[in-house]
């Protein structure tokens, strides 16, 4: 590894599993002080031990991103668990899906995606405002201003998918969000950029037998699998540390002059590109 972000404070959410415990995971072999969150406690102490196994830099905060409160106690403790002022790299990574077909799509099914996607992305991005825009527009005022980023997590679906009419309009909402923070902020040098994945293995994508069991029903996740497979690039399936790595390009320096960009990492499966 190279140290591409040595020392710099990182808030990432949803890691206790997936993409965010990659991320997190690869940003603390990089050097990053992480706080990483998670609304459930269990996982996100698997991250913590997979980190400290590698002698990683981490701290946890068990919170929910569609509570405001929250998100306000995840960024403090960033700062106070680190004896730090700043907050450098924000990584809303925290989702879900809950898949119907419109017409039968209920209020509480779209309310309660809407809420954690975007609302969620819209809570934490605010809560760490005061570590990261008001921060550099003092350091604005005194002449020297660092670098800082938020990388949200879109979807392939944002461009529309049948039976995620909420999912897609929430990730939708995501890229609207994430280009109005990188046009309202490039001038305090925070860029705002975010990942679209395609199909990554995860809870959220494994093979399910019951309803209410987190995943895609089997025959669906077989036809993707294929689709995969036939059009997209000739390796494995989409993991999670595939996300990761694009993560770490955005909280690195090597995008310093990147933002309000929506990447996607799907393998170039036909119909994710
Ligand atoms: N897996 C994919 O194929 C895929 C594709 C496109 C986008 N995404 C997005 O990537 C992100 C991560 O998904 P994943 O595939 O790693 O899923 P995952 O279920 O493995 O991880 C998501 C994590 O978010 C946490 N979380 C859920 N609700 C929360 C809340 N209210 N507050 C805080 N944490 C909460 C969960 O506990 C979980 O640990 C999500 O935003 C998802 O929409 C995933």
């Amino acid at each position: 590894m190279s140290n591409l972000l040595k020392d710099k404070i990182c808030v990432i959410t949803g890691a206790g599993r997936g993409i965010g415990q990659a991320t997190a995971i690869l940003f603390a072999k990089e050097g990053a002080k992480v706080l990483i969150s998670d609304i459930d406690k269990k996982p996100l102490q698997e991250t913590i031990s997979l980190i400290e196994n590698f002698n990683g830099t981490v701290k946890s905060f068990v919170g929910d991103v569609t509570k405001k409160s929250d998100c306000e106690n995840i960024m403090k403790s960033a700062v106070d668990e680190f004896n730090a002022d700043s907050i450098d790299v924000l990584c809303n990574i925290a989702g879900m899906t809950k898949d119907k077909m419109i017409h039968q799509m209920s209020q509480d099914d779209w309310d309660f995606i809407i809420n954690l996607n975007l609302t969620g992305t819209f809570n934490c991005v605010q809560a760490a405002s005061l570590y990261m825009r008001d921060l550099a527009k003092k350091e604005k005022d005194s002449g020297a201003i660092n670098s800082r980023s938020i990388i949200n997590i879109s979807s392939t679906s944002a461009r529309g998918n049948p039976g995620q009419i909420n999912y897609a309009s929430s990730k939708a909402g995501v890229e609207g969000l994430t280009k109005s923070v990188a046009k309202e902020w490039a001038r305090f040098n925070i860029r705002c950029n975010a990942i679209a994945p395609g199909f990554i293995e995860s809870r959220l994508t494994q093979p399910k037998k019951n309803e209410k069991d987190f995943g895609i029903p089997e025959e669906q996740k077989k036809a993707i699998d294929k689709l995969q497979l036939e059009t997209g690039l000739a390796r494995e399936h989409g993991k999670p540390v595939d996300v990761a790595n694009v993560a770490l390009f955005f909280a690195s320096d090597l995008s310093s002059f990147v933002t309000g960009q929506v990447l996607t990492v799907s393998g170039g499966m036909i119909g994710s590109i």
